[in-house]
């Protein structure tokens, strides 16, 4: 039978770091969201993550690791490219996926040749590394297909009664999750926007390859994801709306934000908070696509149905 925990939200990093030990589950803060974080190198572990925020199994988790010196641990092939980045937004919102060793356990890859390594630039996370001394897989600490999580309270919300603890690190400083980027057929590839946008990556490293179309590589690229329970359309203008008449609508706002970033630190908590005000139907604009604009779109897309 499944346990059902009486949850608590704690800031003690002993407890957390003893639970990793323990081959148990724990919400965690990170600067992007909150993860659902176990030891990566226990099987056992790895299958109560999935469990827990009932992830399909076919949908590989990130690892976390405490610096670029972990980097040959876990990973082989390693291209110069991975480490110019590494070194440049290290640590930082990007996931790396490159050639995996052996010593990562295949459900923690779905079966995968590559990992995902992320070396995460929260204080808490970083020093439950170094205590712990263990690469860290962790999701988002959502259920599967809904909001990410961006405060200890989010993730209550999410996951309460299914965890022993969260980690409580304060809210996310940058609100979205990691760009996803892979390292392996000879060239680099976008394959979830994120944290750190295009340019920047394209300023290290020179031109990069768009993202495919087709096979998905990256079940990120899922289409159906981050969904609010009330269903969430796209429109060009506000004043469409007014055509649905009698349904409650409530308005995804971004204009009272000063930049993008801002935008995306906002994003999940709002859309969250208007989720839970019992509304009809919830209405967007898309931003503009520049810089962080492009990240926050892709997920405006996947939490919105297809037609208004
Ligand atoms: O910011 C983040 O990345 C957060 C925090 C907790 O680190 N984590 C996160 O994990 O967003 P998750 O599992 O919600 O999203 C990870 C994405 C998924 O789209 C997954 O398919 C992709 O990364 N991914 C992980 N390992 C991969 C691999 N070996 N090959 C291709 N895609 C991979
Ligand atoms: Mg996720």
């Amino acid at each position: 039978m499944k346990k059902i925990f009486k949850t608590k939200i704690i800031r003690d990093i002993n407890i957390a770091s003893r639970e990793i030990i323990e081959g148990n589950v724990i919400a965690l803060p990170t600067e992007t969201v909150y993860g659902l974080g176990a030891n990566a190198l226990d099987e056992n572990a790895v299958i109560n993550i999935f469990e827990t925020k009932k992830r399909p199994r076919f949908n590989p988790l990130i690892v976390h690791v405490k610096g670029i010196e972990e980097f040959e641990k876990y990973a082989r092939d390693i291209p110069d490219e991975a480490y110019k980045l590494a070194e440049k937004f290290s640590p930082g919102p990007i996931t790396y996926v490159l050639k995996k060793k052996k010593i990562i356990p295949d459900i923690v890859t779905s079966g995968n040749d590559t990992v995902g390594l992320r070396i995460p630039a929260h204080k808490m996370f970083m020093e439950i590394l170094s205590r712990t001394n263990v690469p860290v897989s962790a999701p988002s600490a959502n259920r599967f297909g809904k909001i990410s999580p961006t405060s200890a309270q989010d993730v209550y919300s999410e996951l309460s009664g299914k965890i022993k603890y969260i980690l409580d690190g304060g809210r996310c400083s940058v609100g979205i999750e990691s760009t996803v980027l892979s390292f392996t057929g000879g060239e680099v590839r976008i394959l979830r926007r994120g944290a750190v946008t295009g340019k920047q990556i394209e300023n290290t490293i020179g031109k990069i390859s768009e993202k495919s179309s087709g096979k998905i590589l990256s079940p990120g690229q899922l289409s159906s994801h981050y969904s609010p329970v009330t269903p969430l359309y796209i429109v060009n203008d506000f004043n469409d709306i007014k055509s649905q008449n009698g349904k409650k609508t409530g308005i995804l706002d971004f204009s009272k934000y000063k930049s993008a970033k801002e935008i995306a630190l906002n994003l999940f908590s709002d859309l969250r908070k208007l989720d839970n005000m019992k509304f009809d139907i919830i209405v967007c604009k898309k931003v503009s696509s520049r810089g962080l604009g492009a990240a926050i779109n892709e997920r405006l897309v996947k939490a919105s149905q297809q037609d208004f």
